[in-house]
This record gives C-alpha cells, structure tokens and sequence, in this order.
C-alpha cells in the first residue's frame, strides 16, 4: 500500500511539521511539498525541517521538496486526490479511497488551481462550514481512511496495548 501527500506551495513551516507528524502518525510513507516559502535544513540526503517542527520517528517519513511538475513523480498505479472545498467534488463521508493514493491539498492562503485539480483523478471535499486548517485537512483525511479501511477489513485492528509504538508505549507507562 502506497500512501502520500502533496502539500502545493505551503506557507508556514509548522503546518508541514504538523502534516509530517500526521504522516508519522497514520504510517503514511510520504510527504511532498513545492513552492519556496518553506525550505529544508541541511543537505539533500539529510533534508529536515527547523528542529521545532521535528518529533521521534519524523525520519521515517519521506519529507521531499519538489521541483517542478511533482505530479509526474507520483509513482505509477498510485491515484492522484485533490483534497479542496471544490462544488463538484465527492464527499469525504461517502468517499471510497483507493488502495494506492497520493492526497493533494492546496496552500493556507489560497486553493488548488484549476490544473493541478485536474491533474488529480479524484476529487474529495471535507463537508466543513469553513475551510479547515492544513494540517487539520490532512488529519482528517488519513483519519477518514483509515476507519474505513479498519471497518472493510482493509487494515488490521490491533489491540489498543500495541498501538503505540514501543518507545512511546514504554514512555506512557512511565517504564523509561
Ligand atoms: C486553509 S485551506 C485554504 C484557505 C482558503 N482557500 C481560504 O483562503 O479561505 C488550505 C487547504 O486545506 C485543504 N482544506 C481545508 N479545508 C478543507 C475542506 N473542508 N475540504 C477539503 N479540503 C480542505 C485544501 O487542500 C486547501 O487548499
């Protein structure tokens, strides 16, 4: 299973540490990020962001800053999503999410443009009143996938001692 994320031209640094948290989080394997308003520290083989923005287990997911076109990086037989409050999207709620998927999600201080929606071969909506922060879209995302991947029997449900991971675990339980 194939899962990332394609942050278009972010503007603030701690929502794409919040998103890589998310990623973290939900085992997402990816996050991707264009634009030159956020940039990583360090070289290109140890590409991270500010160390405010980074927690234990970031280094597990692939935090990229893309060139130009990043939807031709998408690997083949991952579905390209537009996540964007769009009139003619589907709905999270009633969303069937593809196996392989790369979620897409525009900037804080504007949308995805027309061509990068329609460089997406599905187009989702989380029915909010308002537009959501950033990070809270990616939450919400991941989070919608997977309570159905656990109910389709997708993903398996693990007793709740064993999901935390063990460092964690040990933490919460005060065993460090
Ligand atoms: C904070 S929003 C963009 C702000 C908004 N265009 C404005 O200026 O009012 C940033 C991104 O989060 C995602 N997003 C936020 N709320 C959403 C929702 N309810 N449904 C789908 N995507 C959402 C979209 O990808 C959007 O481009």
């Amino acid at each position: 299973v194939t899962v990332g994320i394609l942050l278009i031209n972010p503007k603030y640094k701690h929502n794409v540490g919040a998103v890589v948290r998310a990623a973290s989080c939900y085992d997402a394997h990816s996050v991707w990020f264009t634009g030159d308003r956020v940039s990583l520290i360090g070289g290109r083989r140890e590409a991270r962001l500010p160390r405010e923005e980074r927690m234990r287990k970031y280094a597990e997911v692939d935090l990229r800053h893309m060139g130009p076109r990043p939807f031709d990086r998408i690997p083949d037989g991952v579905t390209p999503i537009a996540v964007e409050l769009s009139p003619s999207a589907e709905q999270l709620p009633q969303f069937e999410h593809p196996e392989n998927a790369w979620y897409v999600f525009g900037p804080e201080d504007g949308g995805l443009t027309r061509v990068q929606t329609s460089l997406c071969h599905r187009h989702v909506l989380i029915p909010t009143r308002h537009c959501v922060n950033l990070a809270a879209a990616v939450y919400t995302v991941l989070y919608d996938r997977l309570a159905k991947r656990q109910r389709g029997g997708l993903d398996q449900i693990l007793p709740s001692y064993e999901v935390l991971d063990e460092d964690r675990l040990a933490e919460v339980l005060g065993l460090e």
